[in-house]
């Protein structure tokens, strides 16, 4: 099968997975909260950016690589935390993050993995990234983040843009509940599913592998359906002084949208900002993501800056560096990538995104990343 006929775009690995997997994992995975309109604004204002191309440029070959946070990359771009990953496909986590140890981009595996950290390190090599929920319990965050860095994870990403849930209506429809309830639709829709049926059962029924480790060992979460529970801790900024003191690598926090928090963030010892609003999985009433990053960059010009939230091709990650961001990292794609076609997904789904970079950068005569701003075609 040739896949750059079949599926040239991120939204044909969308299609595919959609018909592959049961129709509750599809919404668990696409769905944001509300009306969506925040998941619609982060694209259109995406779309809005524009670049200039140049022309008569001569012969060049557009150069992706960057450094981040003291490493080099040959790609800006990598894979956001996603939880419940394993439930999108079959070892979906093994798989991606094979996938973006291969190409040297990095892979972020989230609290609420399917796995645990010692699982993933063998794939994984170099290019782990761990994102923390703030859990509740002191000596749990701290065994978490030391069990997170003898396994290799070198970079740590602190999540606070979830401080309660939302309702993700989509999901609520799809009857998603937590703790998970098996309904007659769900398991029609498994019988009808069978590869995914099949490898997930072969696989053992995915959970939160990393909590329940933590669940089994409390008195208080004695029950492995609430090992979610273990992460309901709604950080506050003395915690940010707490893992800054715990975490001795590179540290980010993730779902920044205000100067003013970027800006505290930095002054309490952070080493990067990830602007994000969870791609509008948490609220539906905010701008979009994109806005949030030409004043962030303003304000703070020398912080190392991850963008996400909306990207849909190499275009948008373009877009993002182009107004400042440093890294730019993706959810759903690389989770449509592997439900629309397993193994194979991930690397098609970086080698889209690689000569999406590839040409538009030829077309528009940037030979850097550096240079992409000055392509910019500035409004009024
Ligand atoms: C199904 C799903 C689960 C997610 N789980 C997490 C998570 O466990 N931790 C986290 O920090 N962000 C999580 N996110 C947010 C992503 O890290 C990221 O911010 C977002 O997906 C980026 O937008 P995009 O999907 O449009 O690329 C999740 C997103 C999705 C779609």
């Amino acid at each position: 099968m040739n896949l750059d006929t079949r599926f040239p775009a991120i939204s044909d690995l969308r299609k595919r997975a959609r018909r592959r997997v049961p129709h509750f994992v599809f919404e668990y995975l696409d769905s944001a909260t509300g009306l969506e309109d925040q998941h619609r604004r982060n694209m259109s204002a995406l779309n809005d950016i524009h670049f200039m191309p140049s022309i008569l440029e001569g012969n060049f070959t557009p150069d992706l690589s960057t450094e981040f946070l003291g490493r080099k990359y040959p790609l800006p771009f990598g894979c956001a935390p996603v939880g419940m990953s394993g439930i999108m496909w079959p070892r979906a986590e093994k798989i991606i993050s094979a996938a973006c140890s291969k190409a040297g981009i990095p892979y972020s595996m989230s609290t609420v993995a399917t796995v645990v950290p010692e699982t993933l390190a063998p794939t994984i090599g170099d290019q782990g990234w761990f994102q923390l929920y703030m859990p509740r319990d002191k000596d749990i965050r701290a065994d978490m983040l030391a069990r997170a860095k003898n396994a290799g994870f070198h970079t740590l990403i602190l999540t606070v843009d979830v401080p309660v849930d939302s309702r993700r209506e989509r999901q609520r429809r799809a009857n998603l509940t937590i703790p998970p309830k098996v309904n007659a639709a769900m398991i029609w829709s498994m019988m009808t599913h069978p590869e995914w049926t099949i490898g997930t059962l072969k696989e053992g029924i995915p959970s939160l592998k990393f909590c329940e480790d933590y669940a089994k060992k409390s008195n208080e979460y004695n029950s492995v359906a609430h090992a979610g529970h273990i992460i309901r801790g709604q950080p506050g900024w003395s915690d940010i002084d707490e893992i800054r003191e715990i975490w001795d690598g590179p540290f980010l926090v993730k779902g920044i949208q205000k100067v003013e928090d970027a800006q505290r963030l930095v002054d309490k010892g952070v080493d990067g900002i990830w602007i994000s609003n969870h791609t509008g999985r948490q609220f539906d009433g905010g701008p979009a993501s994109i806005l949030a990053l030409p004043a962030i960059r303003a304000a703070l010009p020398d912080t190392p800056i991850v963008f996400d939230s909306g990207v849909t091709g190499g275009l948008d990650i373009m877009r993002a560096l182009a107004l400042g961001a440093d890294f730019v990292m993706l959810g759903r794609a690389f989770h449509y990538a592997v439900g629309a076609l397993g193994e194979k997904g991930p690397p098609h789904l970086i080698h889209i995104l690689k000569d999406d970079m590839f040409l538009n950068m030829g077309q528009i005569g940037a030979r850097t990343l550096a240079e992409l701003k000055d392509h910019l075609v500035t409004r009024a």
